[in-house]
């Protein structure tokens, strides 16, 4: 890259979302998308269970928006629910057009004979999949037509580091410029500037010490968009998927839900099923209440982990559905034909987000955001399974019609202010990054996780207060890396989640704490978090600097 490039769209992101925005853009003018890894790292290219979309003949719009609105406990907005619903057959027919391969059933009566699978809280069939690897399918689809379009310069190994934005540049009015980005292999921070700039860049489960999601998921979006002056709401609802493979070799492996959709029961260590003690829809009731119950087995036993059995199922029929559970499971001595999985929940998906409206506009100018990193108003206080990669293609598509009807009025950026590193040298003690990473990661596991309390959330405020105090002080002493600017986004998005959390004195949905374990109908409501836009801009204010005097109050 040379020092400034300018695009007219700058996508930050590679995920679903983002490669779904570029592909709709690409045909006006020059799009640049990147991608902190390689293009398939994000959680996009692993997911497995599929996108649910109203393609039967017996299913109705009315059903899947009321399956959504019921799994969000009262916070999901109708009219952005019904405007996604709406899209998804539309969003599926694309992909197909575009060459993904779904799995077919022609005896099934799904649309031109896909096969439908279910998952907690759809009352119908309606996640269309490619086995269990729906994600990958559809990432290489995306990925292979991005890399074909003249328009589209794909940038792996280079991670966004923080927006650049009028009030940073000390100019009038505001307006989103463009980005400083580390390209990891040069070791080089350049500006790049857009006429728009779209966050595309998924969530931060990270932040957890279990996780299904991949090294990625680091709230970055979030991040940026909050030190540069966005509201974000409803960072307290973090799902976690029930059923992570439990296994000392296994990184973050989901076992899909459509484990349980398909037939399969979970069992306590001593092979008794337990989910109808805890819901009259079982091992399908929605996730917050799944996840919930096994935490709540495992802790009343002291046991490490509960059973997932498939086994009853046809071998043949299991190995055809789940090639990618069966294979991984088999690599580590489980033959899911045979016997059952020891899984635990995991944090899986942010639920909440940087704001947008239906267009995925946020509140500054010339920025959008789209994928997991928002909030839409789509989910509420729980996330209707399958419904995020749908998202990710509404909004991806909804986004880019919105910024091609605004590119002709919007002017090129100015030339950009290059990055300062005059008052930095290179890290004298990584272990100070992954020491405070272990840490912070442990922390919000025991005291922010599937089960709250004041006391916990206070003790994981004091400390999260703590690690942020220190990382500034290191971000400000030393030349940035790519874990270092990953730590510094997951500090800050802990914060605001554990803000988040303490401002909801009620039990919604994926939020659950003890000290109020009943849901309040006076606190139906979104928690927003507003930056001080005032310090926002005072601290951005000089260029190209990585020394922030100030971190914005929630
Ligand atoms: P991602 O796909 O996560 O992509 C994020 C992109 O942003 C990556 O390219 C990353 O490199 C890039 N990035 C991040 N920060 C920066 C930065 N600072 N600079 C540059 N680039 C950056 N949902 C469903 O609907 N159905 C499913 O079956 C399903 N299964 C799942 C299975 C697993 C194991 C997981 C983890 C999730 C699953 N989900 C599923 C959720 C869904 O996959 C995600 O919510 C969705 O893929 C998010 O897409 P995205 O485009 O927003 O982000
Ligand atoms: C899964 O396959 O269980 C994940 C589905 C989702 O997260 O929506």
């Amino acid at each position: 890259m040379s020092r400034q490039q300018t695009f007219d769209v700058l996508v930050i992101g590679s995920g679903a979302a983002g490669l779904r925005l570029a592909l709709e853009l690409a045909g006006n003018g020059p799009v640049a998308v990147l991608a902190k890894g390689r293009l398939t790292d994000g959680s996009s290219f692993r997911a497995q269970g599929g996108i649910s979309a109203v393609l039967a003949p017996d299913d109705s719009f009315e059903s899947h928006v009321q399956d959504t609105l019921n799994a969000g406990a009262g916070l999901c907005h109708p009219e952005v629910v019904r405007f996604t619903v709406e899209q998804g057959p539309a969003a599926i027919h694309w992909l197909i057009d575009l060459g993904v391969n779904f799995t077919r059933d022609a005896e099934a009566g799904g649309e031109a004979g896909y096969h439908l699978t279910r998952e907690g809280g759809h009352s119908h069939r309606r996640v269309i999949h490619a086995a269990d690897a729906t994600g990958q399918v559809l990432e290489t689809a995306l990925i292979e037509a991005a890399r074909r379009h003249p328009n589209i310069s794909l940038f792996e190994r280079h991670i966004a580091i923080d927006l650049i934005t009028r009030s940073k540049l000390g100019l009038p009015g505001q307006r989103c410029l463009g980005a400083y980005v580390l390209d990891r292999d040069a070791g080089r921070v350049e500006a790049l500037a857009a006429r728009c700039v779209v966050l595309a860049t998924g969530g931060a489960s990270k932040v957890y010490l279990y996780t299904s999601n991949p090294d990625t998921a680091t709230g970055d979006g979030i991040a940026m968009a909050w030190r540069a002056g966005c509201r974000v709401a409803n960072l307290e609802f973090n799902q976690f998927h029930p059923t992570c493979l439990y296994h000392p070799k296994a990184k973050s492996f989901l076992i899909t839900e459509a484990v349980r959709g398909e037939g399969g029961r979970l069992l306590l260590p001593d092979g008794e099923p337990f989910m109808q003690r805890f819901d009259p829809r079982g091992e399908l009731a929605p996730r917050d209440i799944v996840a919930r119950a096994i935490d709540h087995e495992m802790k009343r036993l002291g046991v490490d982990h509960v059973l997932l059995d498939i086994s009853h199922r046809p071998a043949d029929f299991v190995r055809e559905h789940f090639p990618t559970v069966y294979q991984r499971c088999l690599a580590y001595g489980i033959d899911i034909t045979r016997e059952p999985i020891p899984v635990v929940p995991a944090a899986h998906y942010t639920c909440g987000g940087v704001m947008t409206d239906i267009h995925g506009r946020t509140d500054i100018p010339g920025l959008y955001a789209i994928g997991e990193t928002t909030h839409t108003g789509l989910h509420g206080a729980n996330r209707l399974a399958s419904n995020s990669l749908l998202e990710c293609l509404v909004f991806g598509q909804a986004a880019g019609r919105h910024i091609r009807q605004e590119l002709p009025r919007l002017e090129a950026p100015p030339e950009l202010p290059p990055w300062d590193e005059s008052r930095v040298t290179d890290s004298d003690e990584e272990v100070v990054v992954s020491h405070n990473w272990d840490e912070l990661r442990r922390f919000m596991w025991d005291y922010v996780g599937i089960v709250r309390t004041d006391k916990r959330l206070e003790r994981a405020l004091r400390r999260v207060e703590l690690l942020q105090h220190e990382i500034h002080e290191y971000y400000s002493n030393f030349r940035v890396t790519n874990d270092l600017i990953e730590l510094r986004n997951l500090v800050q998005v802990a914060e605001l989640i554990i803000r988040s959390a303490q401002s909801r004195k009620e039990s919604r949905g994926l939020h659950y704490t003890l000290d109020y374990p009943q849901t309040d109908s006076g606190q139906a409501r979104d928690t927003v978090l507003v930056p001080d836009r005032r310090q926002a801009a005072s601290r951005l204010a000089w260029a190209g600097n990585q020394q922030e005097d100030a971190r914005p109050t929630a």
